[in-house]
């Protein structure tokens, strides 16, 4: 068969070499250069049996075009779904990144196995024993769920034209090889290629395809960045590999918002619909623990009251240290700067760690108070109420600052039955009956004077 010509390109400034080097001797950077392909054979990867010609798309007046929603398939999993925006939208590609050992797999698994499509599962990376193992943990006894161990495209194809199945899942993208090419499987042509043929053979067959994908050190999907531009959703499965909470978010979504989110828990029997996240992420001890608050914060779209705990010490070495989890580190040193400087705590010289319980990481600002609370609460031993939640920004003067759907939270907070709210003094409400008591406050020393008299 022809193989198709390749080259080497440096991705920084272009240059053209004929074989791979580390440095581009043209502008000097290094790990910049990568094979592209430059020539294909005119038959390459999934090629439909009409001819293209009849397909071909036509220039069309938008006015003419039916705006009709794509019918999305229900993938039997309600958290699943709402980040996607609804369902699997038939021809879409979606990437499912995260980290070794996080569930990836299971998950996919879990879904193959429970939706009443017929579903083509192709490992690479499993033996079909192993897959039918876990199989019988987490959901046994499927019609519709095929299982395939192979990684080269055209023999997926070959099968897939035979099956004809609904959905495709690819696990994982990396371990995919095409003939056309000759680098070895996970290089970055090849993740490429593959995905240029699956892109193909999805929009033309109307099918969904999930790939699933190995993401590298510093949190990247692995291979080109283009993977994610050539693919219409990314979502980004993570959590803490030793917690059982998992969270499934939306990087990109062409056809839904980003803001969604679905929190799994990790069984021995597969991965759980978390319903109430909320209730998870609270420790339900009565007594009152010092250096613990509650965060009204929202995930999403979605209210989650999320537990932060701290713990400050007197230093042991000469130089204090400040050990984040789930929370940056930075913004850590910041609030701890506003309260020596407009609060007048000396933290200075204090060992500061600080924990969001769950395993999850949260970057919403309205989490500042509460760290504060739990800060301070830990500073000077004294509990804050198990009845009060926070949901306020820090600034650098030392004020609370409003946040963005107040009302959502507060609604949260009563719901799970707090007794107050701490909230910033400039925040609009848009309803003023809440069934809680709503503090409000106007400087970081107000909330000292609050919880600690
Ligand atoms: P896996 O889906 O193989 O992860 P990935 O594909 O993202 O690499 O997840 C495997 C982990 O999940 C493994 O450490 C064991 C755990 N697990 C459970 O706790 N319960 C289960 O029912 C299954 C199937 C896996
Ligand atoms: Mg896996």
């Amino acid at each position: 068969m022809a193989k198709t010509k390749t080259a080497f390109f440096c991705q920084h400034c272009g240059s053209q070499y004929s074989k791979w080097q580390g440095q581009c001797t043209s502008c000097k950077q290094w790990n910049t250069i990568v094979e592209e392909v430059i020539q294909r054979p005119t038959k390459a990867g999934w090629d439909s049996q009409q001819p293209l010609s009849k397909k071909a798309a036509k220039p069309e007046r938008i006015r003419d075009i039916s705006a009709q929603q794509d019918r999305r398939l229900d993938t039997g999993n309600e958290e699943l779904n709402r980040v996607l925006g609804g369902g699997l939208v038939g021809g879409s590609l979606v990437l499912l990144g995260g980290e070794p050992g996080i569930g990836k797999s299971t998950l996919m698994l879990q879904i193959a196995l429970k939706i009443p499509f017929k579903t083509l599962y192709v490992s690479g990376e499993e033996s079909a024993q192993q897959i039918k193992m876990r199989a019988e943990r987490v959901h046994p006894d499927s019609e519709n769920c095929f299982i395939l161990t192979e990684t080269k495209t055209q023999n997926i194809f070959r099968h897939i034209s035979e099956l004809q199945p609904d959905i495709l899942v690819i696990d994982s993208i990396q371990t995919l090889q095409t003939d056309h090419i000759e680098s070895s499987a996970g290089s970055i042509s090849q993740i490429r290629e593959c995905t240029s043929e699956l892109i193909k053979f999805a929009k033309e067959t109307h099918t969904p395809v999930i790939l699933i994908g190995h993401i590298t050190k510093d949190g990247n999907i692995a291979g080109p960045k283009i993977l994610e531009h050539m693919v219409d959703t990314v979502l980004q499965f993570e959590g803490d590999r030793n917690h059982i909470y998992r969270i499934l978010r939306a990087q990109k979504n062409r056809f839904g918002s980003t803001n969604e989110l679905g929190i799994y828990e990790m069984q021995g029997s597969g991965l759980r619909e978390v319903v109430n996240p909320s209730e998870i992420l609270i420790s339900k001890i009565d007594e009152g623990l010092s250096g613990t608050a509650i965060a009204a914060t929202l995930e999403g779209m979605r209210p989650l009251m999320i537990e932060i705990q701290a713990l400050v010490s007197t230093a042991v070495y000469g130089t204090p240290q400040r050990s984040t989890t789930g929370y940056n580190t930075k913004r850590l040193n910041m609030i701890l700067a506003v309260l020596e400087k407009r609060a007048g705590f000396k933290l200075g010289a204090k060992d500061v760690f600080l924990n969001v319980t769950g395993g999850i990481t949260v970057d919403d600002p309205a989490i500042d108070l509460a760290v504060v609370a739990a800060v301070l609460s830990s500073n000077v031993d004294i509990t804050v109420d198990k009845g009060i939640c926070f949901a306020a920004e820090i600034g650098l003067a030392g004020e609370v600052r409003p946040v963005t759907r107040i009302d959502q939270r507060i609604t949260e907070a009563e719901k799970l039955g707090f007794s107050s709210i701490v909230i910033s003094k400039q925040a609009k409400l848009g309803k003023t009956d809440h069934g809680i008591q709503v503090i409000r406050i106007a400087k970081v020393s107000d909330l000292v004077r609050h919880l600690f008299g």
